[in-house]
């Protein structure tokens, strides 16, 4: 479980079985209606294998989102050395708070799928953080940095985002109620904190074209 190893097997395996089903259904092509419209029913009923590819692919990006929000408990204190706004500032140090509620948050949803919490490196993660530091690094400290780690922090946030929609979609329809409610709050979080960063850019162009 959890590798990415692991992963890209069972990736490999469903693509064979996506394809063993597409000859299947293939070689089916021409019978009877009635055989037809029974595949249909025995489409439409939940299976097995499925459900498990499912919880196996939750379980693997929980491991995922967890090494980020971990990192992100590391980088965001950079960013927050690196800004000059207090209104940046201020949004940077609540949403520090809110990424280590949201590590904890992921521990509750390990522990409610009977899962151990273990984080497994983000790629993608890594390469926004990557990117942030690149950007504090090159760039004069003041507005040109403020915007830079603006534009650096909501493009991690959009990541999350989408992560965290995607999650909480997978727990649902597992019904995986309390592991969905509790990705719902982090999302709910990481969509206040795109939508203040928003609000801080926008501020900060007006002041620029005044
Ligand atoms: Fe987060
Ligand atoms: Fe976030």
């Amino acid at each position: 479980m959890g590798s990415p190893l692991h992963f890209q097997i069972r990736i490999v395996n469903n693509n064979l079985k996506t394809n063993k089903m597409k000859e299947n259904q293939k070689s089916e092509q021409g019978s009877n209606n009635s055989s037809s419209s029974k595949r249909q029913r025995d489409g439409n009923k939940s299976n097995p294998d499925e459900k498990q590819g499912l919880r196996d692919l939750l379980i693997d990006e929980l491991e995922h989102i967890y090494w980020g929000e971990k990192e992100l408990t590391k980088a965001i204190p950079k960013m927050i050395e690196n800004a000059t706004s207090e209104e940046l500032i201020d949004a940077l140090t609540g949403h520090l708070k809110v990424t280590k509620e949201h590590v904890t948050r992921l521990e509750k949803a390990f522990s409610s799928l009977n899962e151990k919490a273990e984080a497994m490196k983000c790629a993608s993660m890594e390469g926004l953080i990557k990117e942030a530091e690149g950007i504090m690094a090159e760039t004069k400290e003041g507005t040109v940095r403020d915007a830079g780690i603006i534009s650096a922090g909501q493009k991690v946030e959009h990541y999350e985002i989408a992560t965290y929609s995607s999650l909480c979609s997978f727990a649902k329809t597992l019904g995986e109620d309390s592991v969905a409610s509790l990705l719902q709050e982090t999302l709910d979080e990481e969509n206040e904190a795109n939508e203040k960063l928003s609000e801080i850019a926008e501020s900060m162009q007006l002041e620029m074209a005044v």
